[in-house]
């Protein structure tokens, strides 16, 4: 069957993963190529209520209280429910779906929660057999990590939450784990092969212009290549090997 690409843009919270789906899909569409945005979790469908209450704190105020594997399934449901019903023909049909989130931020806000390493290697393990095997869900063909620092982001998260009236979440009410998460992505990016780009220097972020030239970049190999459908660049080791 014909499949078209999934680019993933992961970041920790606001680090400027809308801002550069946008920019990168404006980009792509104006070249005539076939682009889907979509993000998650899907916070207007009912696929997400579990995931609202999660964030809202009705199982608990700290992210720490509800455990992995729970958390996890209230994600990766809300992800079946958006490829079934919004754009699993697109993307069978040949189109660049461009998703801002997806397993790849399960894979780091719950696997923080796990301090044993054998432990944590075994969550990472299940959720990829959960999400990409039994529940079916195209694997990325490129995840794009976009590298801010956590002070910078904390900040960009103040300016927003100021200018656009938005209550925080549970995740983004706790710097210490906010800062976990941003080892987390730091270690699972070497671990899966993700694409790093460095998006701030110095203290400050950099121009957004200048973080999209390298996003852009990042995906000219994967939506030029024909070769093996792009999917090279996500490793994944299994008992059998590299999938
Ligand atoms: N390079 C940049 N320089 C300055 N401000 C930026 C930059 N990139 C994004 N911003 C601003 O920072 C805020 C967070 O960006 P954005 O909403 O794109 O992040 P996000 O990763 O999608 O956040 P979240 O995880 O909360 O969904 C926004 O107000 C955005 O306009
Ligand atoms: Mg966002």
């Amino acid at each position: 069957m014909k499949q078209g690409k999934l680019i993933t843009i992961e970041a920790g919270d606001g680090s400027g993963k809308a801002t550069q789906t946008k920019l990168l899909c404006d980009r792509l569409q104006a070249e005539g190529r076939r682009v889907r945005r979509i993000a998650f979790p899907v916070y207007e469908s009912d696929s997400s209520a579990l995931v609202r209450m999660y964030l809202a704190g009705d199982f608990g105020a700290h992210a720490d209280d509800v455990s992995a594997y729970a958390a996890s399934t209230f994600f990766a449901v809300d992800r079946y429910a958006s490829y079934r019903t919004a754009w699993k023909a697109d993307y069978e049909a040949g189109a660049v779906i461009l998703a801002d989130r997806y397993t790849t931020s399960n894979m780091v806000h719950q696997a923080v929660k796990i301090q044993d390493a054998k432990e944590r290697d075994s969550f990472l393990d299940w959720l990829w057999d959960f999400e990409f095997a039994k529940l079916g869900l195209p694997v990325p063909d490129r995840v794009i990590f976009l590298d801010m620092a956590p002070d910078v982001a904390d900040r960009l998260i103040e300016a927003r939450a100021k200018k656009e009236h938005m209550a925080k979440d549970i995740h983004e009410k706790d710097r210490d784990y906010l800062r976990r998460c941003h080892a987390a992505y730091c270690m699972l990016a070497g671990k899966y092969g993700w694409q790093r780009i460095a998006c701030s220097e110095g203290g400050a972020p950099r121009a957004r212009a200048a973080i999209h030239a390298d996003v852009y970049a990042a995906v000219q190999a994967v939506l030029d290549s024909h070769a093996a459908g792009g999917r090279v660049q996500q490793k994944k080791r299994t008992k059998e090997g590299t999938l």
